[in-house]
């Protein structure tokens, strides 16, 4: 007979504790944990057998040599983030706020490869799959619905269909008929995670997961997940615009500085191939209160829209809000403003905005922000023609920030005169540049050089 044991688990690292916790002594978080029941059987142990017979210590030069082989696929943005394809036998999770487009990036994914693929969901019906992938409005002749949650029946269909990709629509809805917990708890999550994994380096059929996300941006489930996985993909984007970021967490095939930038349009997800291009807004007007940042967003240079309004303070209190854009880190540029340049802001209201619903956390749109705020403060334009690319300090001075020389060749790129960052920028060749590139310490002599 099988002995049945539970113990209690953290819903949200998955510390296992023997009794239950009102805190967790790992994250800390309170409320967390969940009695779920331990089946230890056999079966259940197989993944952490040790009586491989393979398995014998070899020298690092004796390793035969593989030709990596990736997967292309259509979509350049998606083999950038992971590291120019996919890899056969990988395992990729993909999270996301709801209703960010994760299902719709990766059913994009399988009708648009020649593939034969195995789409299994575990939140909708396969009408309402059908329904989306004629919007999406491709066709792939072999891409195999499967509505199904039970993890055994579908490696079983899997073993049987012999796809060469599999999408997995939501890990959290998966259960194990080995582990007697329900679907999207810790021991389940992990318990499929860790039987499709094994699936995956057995038959080399990559296999990609969709995870729900937690109010606070991780992935739903244990932090092992994101440990058992081979990359972790996060698609994220402010939900009333249309630009999404597709970022790698972790990468164990390549690097996780690299980006992916899609619109979501009527008909599914498209990339896009010129990003500073379309974050910019093209008015013929001279407005006050916008600046234009030359930004790095993992190892793309971006060019972003800074827009600030500043107002008299109708209250006592003066408002400060940003959007995209750390509050905090606002606030203390105006700080710095006010007291090291002698700018009265305490009493205005001061609302930022990053324009295309993205966030930026480049230190290097410092120096955009500052500008922008004064000049709404002051209602004095900046010339259309002019890029920031700096960071500020407590002390007022501009500081340099990092490939210098990448921001500026995407400045030049797209037509800007004049760009302004730091006099401390390090081995900037400036005559390798076809602009006017104006290197300042204090944000005065900035202030001078653009509203004189
Ligand atoms: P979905 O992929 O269902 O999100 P997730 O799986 O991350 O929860 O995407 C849902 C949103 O995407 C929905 O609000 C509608 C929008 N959408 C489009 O704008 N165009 C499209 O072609 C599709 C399929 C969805
Ligand atoms: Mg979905």
């Amino acid at each position: 007979m099988s002995k049945i044991k539970s113990a209690f688990f953290c819903q949200n690292c998955g510390y296992e504790a023997p009794k239950w916790l009102g805190k967790c002594p790992s994250c800390h978080e309170w409320n967390t944990f969940v009695e779920e029941i331990v089946e230890k059987q056999g079966k259940n142990v197989v993944a952490f057998s040790t009586d491989s017979r393979n398995s014998k210590p070899l020298l690092i030069q004796e390793v035969e040599q593989q030709q990596e082989e990736r997967i292309a696929t259509h979509d350049e943005e998606f083999n950038r983030v992971l590291g120019g394809g996919i890899v056969p036998g990988s395992i990729v999770l993909l999270g996301g706020d709801p209703g960010i487009g994760k299902s719709t990036l990766l059913l994009q994914l399988a009708i648009s490869e020649k593939l034969k693929v195995l789409y299994v969901s575990g939140e909708e019906s396969d009408r309402q799959i059908r329904m989306r992938a004629d919007r999406l409005g491709l066709k792939n002749e072999t891409c195999f619905l499967l509505t199904e949650t039970n993890l055994q029946q579908i490696v079983l269909q899997a073993q049987e269909l012999k796809p060469e990709m599999i999408i997995i629509d939501s890990i959290q809805t998966l259960f194990s008929s080995n582990i007697e917990s329900s679907p999207g708890s810790i021991s389940q999550v992990r318990e499929c995670t860790a039987q499709l994994l094994r699936y995956a380096k057995q038959t080399s059929i990559p296999v990609f997961l969709i995870g729900h996300i937690t109010k606070d941006g991780s992935i739903a489930g244990p932090k092992v997940l994101e440990h058992m996985v081979d990359a972790v993909l996060q698609f994220e984007g402010d939900r009333n615009h249309i630009y999404r970021l597709l970022r790698s967490i972790k990468n164990r095939f390549g690097s996780t500085n690299e980006l992916g930038i899609y619109e979501m349009h009527g008909a599914g997800l498209r990339p896009v191939d010129n990003p500073s291009e379309i974050l910019i807004s093209n008015t013929d007007q001279n407005l006050s209160g916008v600046s234009i940042a030359s930004t790095i967003e993992g190892l793309r240079p971006l060019l972003v829209e800074v827009q600030a309004l500043v107002s008299s303070a109708a209250y006592g209190t003066p408002q400060r809000s940003s959007t995209g854009f750390d509050s905090k880190r606002l606030n203390m540029l105006l700080a710095v403003l006010e007291k090291r340049c002698g700018f009265k802001l305490g009493a205005k209201d001061v609302f930022l905005n990053i324009a295309g619903g993205i966030k930026v956390d480049d230190p290097a749109i410092d120096l955009a922000v500052a500008m922008a705020v004064l000049s709404s403060n002051a209602d004095l334009p900046i010339p259309k023609t002019v890029a920031f690319a700096a960071e500020i300090g407590l002390s007022g001075e501009i500081r340099a920030v990092n490939r210098i020389e990448q921001r500026l060749s995407e400045v030049a790129k797209l037509g800007y005169e004049k760009v302004i960052i730091s006099k401390y920028s390090k081995g900037v060749d400036f005559k390798k540049f076809n602009i006017e590139i104006v290197p300042c310490a204090k944000i005065e002599e900035v202030v001078k050089n653009v509203f004189a």
